[in-house]
């Protein structure tokens, strides 16, 4: 592992052991984001992107609820940017589990296209039944993002409202059982990689 991964891990796993979340800038460098971007997976598939649905068995599409366009990533078929950063989140993972004991195995990611004016209502990333869940990570791929934007994710921790911009290269790290979030409108489109740390290999 090089000395700047270290350091940025050793950064999320002190914000995770203290305050349940952790944001960090540069965990992918603009030439990884602008690499993600321009693959033929994200810039042509982005017309084959599913409404994302709310829940995990009905799979309603509710529009109030989260108005997000998605695509699964298969490891096996991910762009070569998308498979760096998931060697990097695998990198994460064991570190994790060296230096705060936990028993993090597998990752489930995709690619997420919010449309402009779209939002993501307050809500938990786990579900009522299954609590594989454990971490939430998201990488935004947004150059240049601006406040005036939108498109704040917005944490509510018990210390009080957090807004993070979608800026490119910044990760988000959340425990997924504990932080209600949400996702506000934005007046561009909103890029980025969504994905769970769970506790199961499949
Ligand atoms: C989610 C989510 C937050 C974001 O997909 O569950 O909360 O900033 N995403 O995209
Ligand atoms: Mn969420």
């Amino acid at each position: 592992m090089s000395a700047l991964n270290q350091r940025v891990f050793e950064q999320i796993a002190d914000g995770l052991a203290d305050r349940g979340y952790s944001v960090v800038d540069g965990f992918l460098t603009s030439t990884e984001v602008d690499q993600i971007l321009q693959s033929d997976e994200f810039e042509k598939n982005k017309l084959h992107f599913r409404k994302a649905a709310v829940g995990k068995t009905d799979k309603q599409i509710n529009e109030g609820i989260r108005g997000d366009y998605i695509q699964w990533i298969d490891p096996a078929t991910a762009s070569p940017g998308e498979s760096a950063y998931l060697h990097r989140l695998r990198e994460l993972i064991a570190y994790l589990n060296q230096n705060l004991f936990l028993s993090l195995k597998g990752i489930d990611l995709h690619r997420t296209v919010y449309p402009i004016g779209a939002k993501y209502q307050r809500h938990l990333d786990q579900f009522h039944h299954d609590d594989h869940r454990k971490l939430s990570v998201i990488c935004y791929l947004n150059k240049a993002w601006k406040e005036q934007e939108g498109g704040q994710l917005r944490l509510y921790h018990t210390s009080g409202p957090l807004d993070v911009l979608p800026e490119a290269g910044t990760l988000v790290c959340f425990r997924s059982d504990q932080l209600e979030h949400e996702v506000l409108p934005a007046k561009r489109e909103r890029y980025s990689l969504t994905g769970w740390i769970t506790d199961r290999s499949y």
